[in-house]
Parts: C-alpha cells; sequence; structure tokens
C-alpha cells in the first residue's frame, strides 16, 4: 500500500480524478492565460521565501441544483459528494438577483464609509461621464462598473481609494458588511438549512453571523496563503460537525487540494509536516504552509486546484480540508459574495450575543473559530501609519473628531488610534427573520 508521502506525490489518473468526481477542466488556461503551469525549479539548499504559483483551474464533475434537493436521489448524491470530496458546490436557484445584491453592497457597505466625498466610490465611465455614490441616478452605473470583466486602471484606483479598512484580504468587517439582506436572506433560507442538515446529519444547527466578499484584482497574482483554517495536530472531536462556506454573487473560484480532507491525509500530514513546523502555537488557527521541498515535501503547492464556482452559487467544505487565498491577478473580475457556514446549535451566552447583534446591527466579537473579530487590519496596529494613510487621512471632519484617539505603544511613543464606527446617522433597521430564520441564525434555541 503506497504511504501517503508516495501518494501525494504521484500525479492522480483520470481515474483517480473521476472517482474523486472532481475532473481537471482539460487544456483549460490557468491563471496566466494561455500557459501551462510551470514546474517550479528548485534546489533544496536555495528555498526562495515566496514562490508563484499558477494553479490549474477546475471544474466540478457535478453541481447540484438547490430547487431539486427535494428528490431524494439528488440530495442524496450531493451528500456522498461531499462525504468523498470535502468540498460541493450547490447552485441557489433565483434565490440571488446579482445585480439587485451588488446594489445592496453599493447602496450599504460602500454608502456608510465616514469619508470625505473624495474619497466615495466614484468613477469614470468609458463617455468621460464622471459618476458618483452620492448621486442615486448613477448606482445602476457603478453596479455596471463593479460587474466589469475588467475594471480600467483608473476605475480600480478609484475603487481601491473607496474600500473599507480590511480591503487588501477582500473581507471588510465594517457594520453593513455582516447584515446586508442579501445575507440574511440566505442565511435564513429554508432549502438551504435542509441541504446542510443533510450534509451534517443534524436538523439543531445555525448558520455563522459572518461578512462579505469584496475582492478586487490583485496586482500580483500566484501567491497562496495554502492553509488549514484549524491547527490539523489539534482538530477537535466536533470537526465533522462543522461545515465552512461562501456564497457567491458573482462567479469566483475556490482553491483547495482535493482528497486533503480525508482522516488518513491528516494523519500523514501530522507525521510528516508537523515537525517541520515547529515553533507553531498549539491549537490557534489558520495553519498555513510554505512552498518549496524543504517545508512541503508532498507538493501541496503543486497539488492545488481553482474550482469555478458559477455565479449564484454557494461552495461548502470541510474545515479539514487545504485550502487556498489566491490573488489571480490583473484580469480577474472583482470578486463579491459573503462567507456561511453552519455547525451544531450555539450556547446561551453566543445565541445572547447574536440577538444583540441581529437586534443592534452590531459586528460581532469573535469569529465562529474562536478569533477576535478586527475592525482593522491586525497589522495597523504595528504599522500605526498604515491606519492613517488608509483610514484615518480619509474621514470626514466629524468622523475624525468622533473616532480618531491615541494610544502609547509599549516602548512609549503616543501613535494614532480610533475607534470602530457605527451606522452612518444611527441608520440601521433590524431584518425580518422568519420563525424558522430565527433558529437557524442562533437566536431562539431549536425546541427540544
Ligand atoms: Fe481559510
Amino acid at each position: 500500500m503506497q504511504t501517503y508521502n508516495e501518494e501525494m506525490r504521484s500525479e492522480p489518473t483520470v481515474r483517480d480524478k473521476r472517482k474523486k468526481g472532481l475532473a481537471e477542466e482539460s487544456g483549460s488556461p490557468v491563471l496566466n492565460q494561455g500557459s501551462q503551469r510551470k514546474k517550479q525549479k528548485v534546489s533544496p539548499t536555495s528555498v526562495p521565501k515566496k514562490l508563484k504559483f499558477e494553479v490549474p483551474t477546475a471544474k466540478f464533475d457535478k453541481i447540484f441544483s438547490i430547487d431539486k434537493l427535494g428528490d431524494p436521489d439528488h440530495a442524496r448524491e450531493m451528500k456522498s459528494f461531499y462525504d468523498e470530496n470535502g468540498i460541493v458546490c450547490i447552485h441557489l436557484g433565483d434565490k440571488i438577483n446579482t445585480r439587485q445584491a451588488v446594489r445592496e453592497f453599493v447602496t450599504s457597505i460602500f454608502r456608510q464609509m465616514p469619508y470625505r466625498k473624495e474619497f466615495l466610490l466614484n468613477f469614470k465611465l468609458k463617455n468621460k461621464k464622471e459618476i458618483h455614490i452620492d448621486n442615486d441616478e448613477d448606482i445602476d452605473d457603478i453596479v455596471n462598473v463593479l460587474l466589469d470583466s475588467r475594471i480600467t486602471s483608473e476605475n480600480l484606483r478609484r475603487l481601491k481609494n473607496a474600500l473599507p479598512p480590511h480591503a487588501t484580504f477582500g473581507a471588510p468587517c465594517t457594520p453593513p458588511s455582516f447584515h446586508l439582506d442579501i445575507e440574511n436572506k440566505i442565511r435564513q433560507d429554508e432549502q438551504l438549512y435542509r441541504a446542510i442538515t443533510l450534509l451534517l446529519d443534524n436538523e439543531r444547527i445555525n448558520c455563522d453571523f459572518n461578512r462579505a466578499i469584496f475582492r478586487v484584482p490583485t496586482v500580483t497574482q500566484g501567491e497562496v496563503f495554502l492553509h488549514f483554517d484549524l491547527d490539523p495536530r489539534a482538530i477537535r472531536s466536533d470537526i465533522d460537525s462543522l461545515i465552512q462556506g461562501k456564497v457567491c454573487i458573482t462567479a469566483c473560484k475556490f482553491i483547495c487540494v482535493p482528497g486533503s480532507n480525508t482522516d488518513e491525509f491528516l494523519k500523514g500530514f501530522n507525521e510528516v509536516y508537523a515537525p517541520l513546523y515547529p515553533g507553531r502555537k498549539h491549537g490557534v488557527a489558520k495553519f498555513a504552509i510554505e512552498p518549496g521541498p524543504v517545508k512541503d515535501p508532498w507538493d501541496l503547492f503543486g497539488k492545488q486546484k481553482a474550482f469555478e464556482i458559477p455565479a449564484g452559487s454557494i461552495v461548502l467544505w470541510s474545515p479539514k480540508i487545504l485550502h487556498g487565498h489566491p490573488s489571480f491577478g490583473r484580469e480577474t473580475p472583482i470578486s463579491i459574495g459573503f462567507y456561511l457556514g453552519f455547525g451544531p446549535e450555539v450556547s446561551k451566552e453566543q445565541r445572547e450575543a447574536l440577538v444583540k447583534s441581529y437586534k443592534e446591527g452590531s459586528i460581532p466579537e469573535f469569529w465562529p473559530s474562536g478569533d477576535r473579530v478586527h475592525f482593522f487590519p491586525k497589522k495597523f496596529t504595528n504599522f500605526p501609519f498604515m491606519l492613517q494613510k488608509t483610514v484615518v487621512d480619509k474621514l470626514t471632519p466629524k468622523a475624525h473628531e468622533a473616532l480618531v484617539t491615541t494610544r502609547t505603544t509599549k516602548l512609549g511613543k503616543e501613535v494614532v488610534d480610533m475607534r470602530p464606527w457605527k451606522w452612518k446617522d444611527g441608520n440601521f433597521t433590524p431584518f425580518q427573520f422568519t420563525p424558522l430564520g430565527l433558529y437557524i441564525t442562533g437566536q431562539k434555541e431549536w425546541p427540544k
């Protein structure tokens, strides 16, 4: 029998791929259009600090349909697919109207920014017309620009200036990012809830309270943060009761290493990789690996696939799967969507926090992983000039006065700091959940 090391080094056969249900798109363009994936040639003695990978695009053998999951055969097939592959894609039918959802991103997330007018969303159209988020009549054109397959460099520059904090990661943590109507509508959707109960084999589940995704094309391409969300050396016994996911309002890609979700893989990984990463604190979320023959002896970076997720779908994955947050480069459309995972029913304390958040429109204190939520990127703490440049310098005088403070560093230096902002002029209306939605979103305890 092959050891895991051998298996991971060998190229999967077509039969293997079929068995996995994840056939690679033949002859598909990789990230650098039209070129073949380049083999990285590195000697063990000269490991580059940062390797760039052209991850091959792949298509799911099957995308399931939310409207057909009432058919027990379709539902069973979906369950087997997920159990085998640790990942599954479900098209959400007509539950998502792309234009309407993107419009909500514009009028909610972007209109809530307490920035001066020149830093609020504005674009220049091909006919030279200037459009600005302050003008209601320009919103349709703004949506068109955001849905363009390739945003112009000028408009990308303007967009980057108007992004909320966490712009570089593509997942803003401002209040509207957690409270969009489209998010709440899908969170409480009965058909999706039924599908997840089947995947998790549990009816007493809650969806997590997570944020929107708004990822702009990056200049660099191919840099991948390949990681487990949970520390693989400290996998919790309840891991199979959790599922992670993201709803893709626009088409996007999900990068993972197919087959890395199995217990056998995990066992082998822990034996071979854990010793290569000493000094990593045990149990901390996000266990990333580094490329190169020394730190990645199974060439897991080379085994990544970028699965295409059609607009209007949800991709769900096991927290055990090794996956990546890619930078696909300048030729990619803007990726718009939101995270949506599910797990066992929350505790009484968590329920109380959720009720409060949904009622007041606040952001959560902690992620489902247990990590603290940072309103600004954590690195701003060490680099206050970045906070100054990307946020503080753009604030309206009123917001500046209300939010900006200072703090003293450990070295006794006074640096800029600021409080998170809330809704503009208290402009928040709580979403009206259905009776079932209150249970699904964890605001009410499931009946015994
Ligand atoms: Fe992740």
